[in-house]
């Protein structure tokens, strides 16, 4: 067991005592530093009759060896920031040795940007508690994401201490993150694709087999003698079906490959598709879209359309909404799409499809095409009031200035 010496002197120190003082100064000094870094168990303090001896195992001990042994940061400040407590694993994270590491500012491992947004939330932690994403500027210059849970100590508690804060590194969930998104965006960009040759052939062959047919069937239609009836019937009747299946399949090619997009710009394409959809389901749709003078670039009005696509196949499947209203704005620097639907709503954080693994890619997919574009896609939803989404994505300069 390691011990420190801690005596007490009534006596006042006179000049050539001072060389004695000096020295003490300099073995408190050590102990301190001793006790901080965890290296003393114990304080003997010399009394008038005994020494006595100050335990700091005991109850703390168990809580500093679970903190030590922890693979998070661990730290206790002052209202003003200082560390006055920070484990091992807490040094590692910023590549400092653990005695100057104790006792610095903790604004020294934050970025400048980092501490703005961390300000507001160690002064509402005071209270109840917060978690924050930063990035974490270590010793050799190099940086850690980690995310900071801060929650408040009890008053007069850790000799002055008021807030504790426990550092999670990211730095694997951010990579999976990223490639989560390289992902999804390699989906996104195949299913485009993928899309496109369908729609492509839809086209070529099965609407040019499918108008020929048409065509025949008329012609069989008009060349049946009125005499048999029936038959003429039959062949005016099929006529027909074929027609509607012609216009069904030109739908679904359209659908598939925007071709109205690039013909006629995005608000055309939001129209059509608004129509189609008010058309086909009955939930009634109220279109109000900005002027635009000049066209988007082509991945913004792409993204846009598809998004539009996306929310109105969840309306149709999730909602039973009854109204749903598409707004195309241009606030400051920014195009922006809000769909707003009056259906039953539900809980962004807790969809049940994600949580059985079954499908579930819409919203993912919707945000990744927003990012992929520099924008962000928002959802807001109630139950039982209806849901918002909301895309937001900047416009570069010369579109801007021709707007
Ligand atoms: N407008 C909406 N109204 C009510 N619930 C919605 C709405 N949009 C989405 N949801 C809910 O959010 C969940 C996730 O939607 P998302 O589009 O990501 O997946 P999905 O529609 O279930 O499957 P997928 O789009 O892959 O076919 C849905 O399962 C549904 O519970
Ligand atoms: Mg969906």
């Amino acid at each position: 067991m390691k011990t420190a010496r801690h005596g007490s002197s009534s006596r006042s120190a006179s000049l050539p005592e001072l060389a004695e003082l000096r020295a003490r100064v300099a073995e408190t000094d050590e102990t301190l530093r001793a006790i901080r870094n965890g290296e003393v168990d114990a304080v003997m303090g010399a009394g008038k009759q005994s020494s006595q001896v100050f335990t700091l195992e005991g109850a703390e001990h168990a809580y500093r060896v679970l903190i030590e042994s922890m693979n998070e940061g661990a730290l206790t400040l002052t209202a003003d920031k200082t560390i006055l407590y920070a484990n091992q694993c807490f040094a590692r994270m910023v590549k400092c040795p653990l005695e100057q590491v104790m006792g610095s500012s903790f604004r020294r491992f934050i970025s400048a940007e980092d501490r703005a947004t961390l300000r507001p939330l160690v002064k509402r932690a005071e209270k109840s508690g917060s978690k924050i994403q930063v990035l974490l500027n270590a010793g050799d210059g190099s940086h850690m994401p980690v995310q900071i849970s801060i929650r408040p100590l009890a008053k007069n508690d850790f000799n002055g201490a008021t807030i504790s804060m426990v550092l999670t590194d990211m730095t694997e969930a951010r990579q999976s993150e990223e490639l989560l998104r390289a992902l999804t965006h390699r989906v996104v960009q195949a299913q485009e694709a993928e899309r496109g040759r369908v729609a492509l052939e839809l086209h070529d062959t099965i609407t040019q087999m499918l108008c020929a047919v048409l065509v025949r069937s008329q012609t069989l239609a008009d060349k049946l003698p009125a005499r048999n009836r029936p038959a003429k019937e039959e062949a005016m009747k099929l006529h027909e079906i074929i027609g509607r299946t012609v216009e069904e399949v030109e739908r679904i090619s359209r659908n598939l490959r925007p071709s109205v997009l690039d013909h006629l710009g995005l608000v055309a394409g939001l129209h059509d598709t608004s129509t189609e959809f008010a058309n086909r389901t009955g939930v009634s749709v109220k279109l109000v879209c900005v002027k635009l003078t000049t066209r988007l670039p082509a991945d913004t009005e792409l993204a846009l359309y598809r998004i539009l696509q996306e929310t109105l196949k969840n309306v149709e499947k999730h909602a039973r909404a009854r109204h749903v209203t598409v707004h195309l704005t241009k606030p400051g620097d920014f195009v922006q799409l809000t769909i707003n639907d009056d259906g039953m709503g539900f809980d962004p954080d807790h969809h049940p499809a994600r949580r059985k693994g079954k499908g579930g890619f819409g919203l993912l997919g919707m945000r990744e095409r927003a990012t992929y574009v520099g924008g962000v896609l928002k959802v807001k939803s109630v139950r039982r009031s209806g849901t918002e989404i909301e895309i937001r994505i900047p416009l570069p300069p010369d579109v801007m200035k021709a707007n």
